[in-house]
Formats: structure tokens, sequence, C-alpha cells
């Protein structure tokens, strides 16, 4: 399963993203309420992608849909931040809020079992991103309503359509390259979309 999201990752289109994702649910494989399946982020990238987007000990991270939670982890772990995942599999919250325990963290984060669509955001100065090209565009106008001005958005893979990455990388890990994109929230007299 991992070389078919791999293949949409590399760009070869919305066509496979829609057949992966009734491919999944036909199967049964996709979490109820999931609008992608969980894939890892690779911990190079992880790494990156935090980074990328400056995360000290001021920050708020959240990770939209966190999965084994290791982004939300590596921001407190290795970043001083604190951090909080929204994950609509409650199996993988648990999952989560124990590594978190056991590298010991578990102070500084929070996991929620939920919809990404209705968490209220405001709180965060970091959001991070491993979804879908359909779900960062329909989730942009969100990030820029409940946002503040200079929080960063980083997404691994798939961009936000028209509207610029500040920076973008490519990071070569073990098996693939990825491409890390981030965006700055600008004040909100200055926000268009
Ligand atoms: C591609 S995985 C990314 C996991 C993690 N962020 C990472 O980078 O390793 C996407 C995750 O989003 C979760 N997800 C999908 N739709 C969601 C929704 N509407 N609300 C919350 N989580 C969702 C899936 O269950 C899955 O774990």
């Amino acid at each position: 399963m991992n070389d078919l999201w791999r293949s949409i990752a590399h760009g070869r289109g919305r066509i496979a993203l829609l057949f992966c994702v009734l491919l999944l649910g036909a199967a049964g494989c996709l979490y109820p309420g999931a609008e992608v399946p969980y894939v890892q982020t690779p911990t190079e990238v992880v790494t990156e992608m935090l980074r990328l987007a400056g995360v000290n000990g001021n920050d708020v991270v959240y990770d939209l849909g966190s999965g084994d939670g290791r982004l939300v982890i590596a921001a407190a772990r290795d970043f001083g931040a604190r951090g909080v995942g929204i994950e609509i599999d409650p199996q993988l919250v648990a999952r989560s809020a124990e590594s978190a325990r056991r590298v010991g963290v578990a102070d500084r984060v929070r996991f929620r079992a939920g919809d990404l669509f209705e968490t209220d955001l405001s709180d965060a100065t970091v959001v991070t991103l491993y979804l879908s090209p359909e779900l960062n565009l329909r989730l942009r106008p969100k990030l820029l309503r409940e946002l503040r001005s200079g929080s960063r958005i980083v997404s691994h893979d798939f961009n936000m359509g028209d509207w610029p990455p500040s920076q973008a990388i490519r990071v070569v890990s073990r098996d693939r390259a990825s491409n890390i994109f981030l965006w700055i929230v600008a004040p909100s007299s200055a926000r268009a979309r």
C-alpha cells in the first residue's frame, strides 16, 4: 500500500488518488470518516519539516491527521515545542500517547481522536500536514481563518494549489524523494484567500 501512496505522492495524479481512497474504502482499510489512508512520513522528512518551519520552544505544533504521532513527538523531543495531534483513528491516538510516554514528552503533547476539520486551530503556531492535494485545498480557508499572523504551515508532498509556498525543498530519504512546502500566514489585512 505504501507503494501506491508513493506513486500518488510522486504526482501520478488525481485518478490514482481517487482509486486509492476507493480501494481502501472498499477493502475496509480506511478508518470510517478518514479521507486519506495512514502512511508514515519518514523520520528524516519529519526532521526536515520541523527544521524548515523553524520550530522552537515557543511553538505549539498541530499535526492534522497525526497517525502514530511522530511529528508531534519529534517537535517536543527534538525541538522543545509543545504539540497537539488530531487523528480520526482512536487506535493510532492511543499508540501516539503511549509513544509520547515512552520518550518522556507526555507532559508537552496531547493527542485527540477527532476530525481535523472540526478542530479549533487558534492556539497553533505551526501546522504540519501529510494529507492529499484535495484536503489541503479544502483546509486552506480554515487555516487562513483560524491561524494567527506569522504561523507556519508545512506540508509533506502536497501543495496548496495557487497559493505559492514561501519555500519548497526536496529531501531524499532511504527509498524515496519527498517534497516539503512551507507557507507563512500573512497579517489578516493582507489575506486574500
Ligand atoms: C498520510 S497519514 C499521515 C500521518 C502523519 N501525519 C505522518 O505524517 O506520519 C494521514 C492521517 O490522517 C488521518 N485522517 C484522515 N482523515 C482524517 C480526518 N478527517 N480527521 C483526522 N484525521 C484524519 C488518517 O487516519 C491518517 O492517519
